[in-house]
């Protein structure tokens, strides 16, 4: 009882000279210590306790690539040493960047180990030094973007750190072959998908509007908003009097409302090409003549990856996967298309027409 008198008074003394200080030398970020003292209304067990634990991560956002590895950092510490060999629980989980519910990844105990769902197989713990607990990720995916959350659970203590995972990869605007405003949610997620890319989140795609994009059609993004970027404004695409910026219609109702959609793709193994043909072909030719090369017709993910990461740049319109025609310019010129690097699209033309075509082929 005495003891615990002595404390109190202690620690008066020890808010005042805090209190004193705060604004000057400990108003530091990310400090749980003296944030519990300002804080200190009954939580005595913090002042008992023999150790103080700390969780933090040294980058608040990693960028990887598809198919990439990936280290998320997050390591614990306590404050003064442990009396005793301590066994924490360590917990990843992550919050997809479509902001559903949060997913478990992975928890450890000791030397215990188990990951979860769509990350069994994918993730470790890297351990390096005692209090690593950074996650390891193998194999990315274009849909594992989002918040990740490094806690840490000892005894009463729980304190938690969170890692951004964003990959680097594109954003592009995606029709339905019978035009504008043709693909409720699902139908936009599954054409994405068909492209080899996937629904494109806000960030992404606030990424591309930064780089450029100006697009005046709405697209579905991950999170289940209908959005449209726009860096020029102009008469169709909400007047001149609006600034520049991404414009959201809100939450659109899943089934019920069409629109476009943006899809997201990264780098990918393998290359795409134009194929070297002496005729023009129409689309079941031009998905012939790949496989008689060894490849198979692109998809439009894939071109746009090219482009992207390969500077993919070919003045010839060609058949792709959906039954489009495009063709990918990286050095602008004379005759083909705009003044800015792009991919430019021809639509989804009648399918007995004569065009090129690009194929897709892992590397050999
Ligand atoms: C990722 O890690 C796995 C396992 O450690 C390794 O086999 C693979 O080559 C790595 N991939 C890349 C792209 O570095
Ligand atoms: C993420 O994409 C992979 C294929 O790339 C798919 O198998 C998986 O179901 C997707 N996960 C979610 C949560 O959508
Ligand atoms: C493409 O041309 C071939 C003949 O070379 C023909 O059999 C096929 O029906 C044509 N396909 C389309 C979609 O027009």
């Amino acid at each position: 009882m005495r003891i615990c008198c002595l404390q109190i008074m202690l620690l008066s003394v020890v808010q005042l000279f805090f209190s004193y200080c705060s604004l000057a030398a400990f108003s530091v970020q990310n400090n749980f210590f003296y944030q519990d003292i300002f804080r200190a209304n009954g939580k005595k067990e913090i002042y008992f306790s023999d150790v103080r634990l700390h969780v933090d991560s040294a980058q608040p956002s990693v960028f990887a690539v598809r198919g990439g590895n990936t280290t998320l950092p997050c390591r614990f510490w306590y404050e003064r040493k442990p009396s005793s060999q301590r066994e924490a629980r360590i917990k990843w989980s992550w919050l997809p960047a479509s902001g559903r519910h949060e997913e478990d990844v992975l928890v450890a105990i000791g030397s215990h180990i188990r990951s979860f769902g769509v990350f069994r197989g994918r993730v470790e713990l890297r351990q390096d030094f005692p209090g690593d607990a950074a996650l390891v990720m193998t194999d990315l995916q274009l849909n594992d973007t989002g918040r990740y959350r490094c806690e840490v659970v000892d005894g009463l203590e729980d304190k938690s750190a969170t890692v951004h995972l964003e990959l680097q990869g594109v954003v592009f605007p995606y029709q339905h072959p019978r035009g504008r405003y043709h693909l409720s949610f699902l139908g936009a997620q599954q054409v994405c998908e068909e492209q080899d890319s996937t629904l494109a989140t806000f960030t992404q795609l606030f990424q591309s509007w930064k780089e450029g994009l100006n697009w005046c059609n709405a697209g579905w993004l991950a999170d289940g908003t209908v959005q449209y970027p726009i860096t020029q404004p102009r008469v169709p695409c909400g007047g001149h009097s609006l600034a520049p910026g991404v414009r959201s219609y809100g939450r659109r109702h899943l089934k019920l409302h069409r629109y476009d959609v943006f899809c997201f793709s990264s780098s990918i193994r393998g290359k795409v090409y134009y194929l070297e043909s002496s005729q023009k072909m129409n689309l079941t030719e031009s998905q012939r003549a790949c496989q008689e090369d060894g490849a198979e017709i692109a998809k439009v993910g894939q071109l746009y990856a090219a482009w992207r990461f390969a500077g993919l740049d070919r003045c010839d319109a060609g058949w792709l996967a959906d039954g489009s025609v495009r063709y990918p310019i990286s050095r602008p010129r004379r005759n083909c298309g705009p003044p800015e690097p792009g991919v430019r699209s021809f639509g989804f033309p009648p399918l007995q027409h004569k065009h090129g075509v690009y194929c897709y082929k892992l590397d050999d």
